[in-house]
């Protein structure tokens, strides 16, 4: 079910897990979320790297995408172990059977929704994306949101990040799960 930020659903202390396209404000609004409910935070992304010893960018160009989704679901796997926690996750991962199942059923899932047009502006301060290097940000962004929005769309609490500040969609995430 897809529930609006006016919609309420109360949060059982599972870890929450925030969903979404690349530039979307995950990370910034998952560190934020964490600070006001007083929660450990985890960038998925950056325990992968640590893990591997290198970035992002270098384990797409020398092992390739296949071997990152298995790494990253497995570096989620230890994240939603049960603590409670919240995790902001690359805008893939969703997207993978196998980690969305994962997540579906061990943590409570937000999907940070925002317009293409919207994230390409905010993507182009930050060049380390593999999947958007050398490619037309906002044609790439526009591709994906139309092949992983109906996915997304599986987590059980939708946001959007639109153009308000970040700190408007901590606010709509803490009604949402009723706090
Ligand atoms: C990806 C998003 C990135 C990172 C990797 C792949 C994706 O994370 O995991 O480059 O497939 O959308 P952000 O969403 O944090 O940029």
């Amino acid at each position: 079910m897809l529930q609006s930020a006016s919609s309420r659903l109360s949060w059982t202390g599972k870890p929450i897990v925030l969903v979404g396209l690349m530039g979307v404000g995950k990370s910034t609004v998952g560190r934020r979320l964490a600070n006001r409910l007083h929660l450990p935070f985890a960038d998925a992304d950056h325990e992968i790297e640590r893990a591997a010893g290198m970035t992002v960018a270098e384990i797409f160009e020398r092992f390739g995408e296949p071997y990152f989704r298995d790494g990253e679901r497995r570096v989620i796997a230890r994240l939603i172990d049960g603590t409670p926690r919240v995790v902001a996750t690359g805008g893939g991962a969703f997207i993978n059977d196998e980690t969305r199942a994962l997540i579906l059923d061990q943590a409570l899932a937000v999907w940070l929704d925002a317009p293409p047009q919207v994230l390409a502006e905010r993507v182009r301060r930050r060049d380390t994306r593999p999947l958007l290097r050398n490619r037309d940000p906002l044609q790439v962004l526009t591709d994906l949101a139309a092949i992983r929005n109906p996915i997304y769309a599986q987590a059980p609490i939708r946001v959007s990040s639109d153009r308000a500040p970040h700190d408007s969609a901590v606010g709509h995430i803490l009604k949402a799960i009723g706090l």
